[in-house]
């Protein structure tokens, strides 16, 4: 079974997830190694961040050994555009801390078609390169996706070109004023990329994901929910809040 934690609510566990964070580039520190972080946006890890900010600014946490790669962007998407994952990372996390903007991954939502596939094969070579992922951030949307790798994703999957289920959008729409703004494609790291995340934390809070939640964690692991992949690796966590932990039997 998955392990999974409960929190009283979001703001305790994500305060949790951010001190396992802060030892981990700490302890890496100590050795002189770098620690290599894959990071999600939406409002999930939002207050993570504001914790690792926190630590930054009282209490000298550097992150200055740390690298980062995102798990996806939209596509086509200007990077300086509003609703870009660029400027959701750099807005409420990198602008704040003193991170190498050289150590930033994000996938390039400007990338010519053409030249998607062999981008995304570099993306997977940079990660392996410095030894993979050392903690996997995720968060879960209604679809069950991670990452964006919605319904229909292979287990072995790995960076490239998607194309977002329609409750992804609808679930998106607010930010880009109408749902027939949201871009129908992106770019995100595959199941199979995560998967070789030494650590995986997959955060979930509000009643909005009980039921996804409730088939990630208790339900048949198939395609048509990704997240119950996560049920067949050894070095993943749920965090959740009261509220999204409220359908586990
Ligand atoms: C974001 C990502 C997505 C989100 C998911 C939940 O980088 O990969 O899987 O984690 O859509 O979004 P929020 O947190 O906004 O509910």
């Amino acid at each position: 079974k998955l392990p999974v934690t409960v929190y009283p609510n979001p703001e305790i566990a994500s305060i949790a997830v951010a001190h396992r964070i802060a030892s981990l580039i700490k302890n890496k520190q100590q050795k002189g190694e770098s620690a290599v972080l894959g990071l999600a946006t939406g409002s999930t890890p939002h207050r993570v961040y504001v914790e690792l900010i926190r630590m930054h600014k009282e209490e000298g946490l550097s992150f200055q050994n740390v690298i980062t790669f995102n798990l996806d962007e939209y596509y086509p998407m200007q990077p300086d555009a509003e609703q870009s994952y660029v400027s959701f990372m750099y807005n409420t996390f990198f602008d704040h801390i003193d991170i190498d903007k050289n150590n930033v991954h994000i996938p390039d939502g400007t990338i010519s078609k053409n030249e998607i596939h062999g981008y995304c094969l570099e993306y997977e070579r940079k990660i392996s390169a410095l030894g993979g992922l050392d903690l996997q951030l995720l968060g879960i949307g209604r679809t069950g996706h991670i990452g964006f790798n919605e319904p229909g994703s292979a287990p072995n999957s790995g960076t490239r070109l998607v194309t977002l289920d329609d409750l992804t959008r609808r679930d998106a729409s607010r930010n880009f004023g109408g749902k027939e703004n949201v871009p129908t494609k992106a770019i995100t790291m595959g199941v199979g990329t995560i998967f070789k995340a030494k650590e995986i934390i997959l955060m979930a809070w509000n009643s909005t994901k009980a039921d996804i939640v409730k088939k990630a964690v208790e339900g048949p692991i198939t395609a048509e929910v990704p997240a119950t992949y996560l049920q067949l690796s050894d070095n993943v966590e749920f965090v959740l809040d009261t509220e999204s932990s409220s359908a586990l039997t």
